[in-house]
């Protein structure tokens, strides 16, 4: 007998009543473990913005390009759009409160990092800066934007990557050091996982 499952026809739901959720809170649930982008920006007014933003991976080996996703039109959103650049800050589990603070809904004339005390310090190549105690940073400029119902694809090129020198094993980012926060659904974090190193198969394995 297969394990019963409860369907939640996404196409066909008119409201979300009829589903009892959302697609959107399914989705947040089910997509877990989401990286957290702590995403620095500058108006093109010069004032600072942070923000984290879940809805992000990678979106191309070579070039390098990533992306986030802005569920409505935000301050992030308005000033890639403005200024054509941006700082992804890795999100580290002893930062949760600031990170979380830095979600709250700010207005666009206030910098998060200087309201809540978060330090910053000049990125490599781009205007907006990184947070200064985040063990890893990527600097993009926007390769392009994509509208897509009520959000928005963000797409950056990446042009810059820095990484504490005490989070390097060599040259790769040890996952010890960097102690990545995540986003589940609700309001559920993730703390760090363990980590297990298995190969990946060089053939097939053998059937029995
Ligand atoms: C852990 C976490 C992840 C979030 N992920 C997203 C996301 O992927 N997309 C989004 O639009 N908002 C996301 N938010 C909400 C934004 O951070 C929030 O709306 C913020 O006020 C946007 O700031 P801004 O207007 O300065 O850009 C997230 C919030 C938290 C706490």
């Amino acid at each position: 007998m297969a394990t019963p499952r409860r369907i939640f026809d996404i196409e066909n739901a008119e409201t979300a009543d009829s589903l009892g959720t959302t697609a959107y809170q399914l989705l947040t649930a089910i997509v877990v473990p989401r990286p957290i982008a702590w995403i620095s920006t500058v108006s093109s007014d010069g004032v600072g913005n942070l923000a984290p933003h879940s809805f992000f991976t990678v979106s191309c080996a070579n070039p390098a390009i990533v992306q986030f996703t802005s569920v409505g039109r935000k301050d992030t959103l308005r000033n890639i759009e403005q200024t054509g650049e941006f700082t992804i800050s890795l999100a580290p589990e002893h930062l949760l409160d600031q990170v979380n603070d830095s979600s709250a809904p700010y207005d666009a004339d206030v910098d998060e990092a200087q309201a809540l005390a978060i330090a910053m310090e000049p990125s490599e190549k781009v205007a907006p800066p990184r947070v200064a105690a985040s063990p890893a940073s990527i600097e993009c400029r926007l390769h392009s934007v994509v509208e897509l119902g009520d959000s928005w694809l963000v797409l950056g090129t990446v042009c810059a990557i820095t990484v504490h020198e005490s989070a390097l094993d060599g040259t790769h980012p040890r996952f010890d050091a960097l102690q990545p926060l995540s986003r589940l659904g609700r309001n559920e974090w993730g703390r760090p996982p363990t980590v297990i190193a298995v190969d990946r198969p060089q053939a097939p394995p053998e059937g029995d």
